[in-house]
């Protein structure tokens, strides 16, 4: 084992959990577009050049969250947790986050490459 603790906390300023679990008993995130939440994540970081630079997404089995009306996100360190999540809500949910905790209030505009 090898702690990574220090080299990850340099790197990464956060790690965007997003439920994609899928449930027998009844519907759960990945009936309610997992898969298309995690992606939508994916894409508002990648059109601002933090995928990964500063900022993680992992796919995540269940968050205690489990709703037939959205997908579970978990936001760490900010300790940030929503339910029912709709790929509609991503870009709200990513701007108040980030930008919020960045002390910005202004919508920030993906990075264009005319
Ligand atoms: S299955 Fe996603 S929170 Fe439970």
């Amino acid at each position: 084992m090898e702690r990574r603790t220090e080299r990850m906390r340099e790197r990464l300023s956060a790690t965007v959990l997003v439920c994609t679990n899928e449930r027998t008993e009844y519907a759960a995130c990945a009936a309610v577009d997992g898969g298309d939440v995690a992606d939508a994540v994916r894409d508002w970081l990648c059109e601002r050049d933090r995928y990964w630079s500063d900022v993680a997404v992992a796919e995540a089995s269940c968050l205690g969250m489990c709703s037939e009306a959205g997908v579970a996100v978990v936001v760490q360190p900010h300790d940030e947790w929503f339910a029912e999540v709709t790929v509609d809500d991503v870009p709200t949910l990513m701007t108040e986050t980030f930008d919020a905790a960045a002390g910005d209030t202004a919508v920030t505009e993906p990075t264009t490459t005319d």
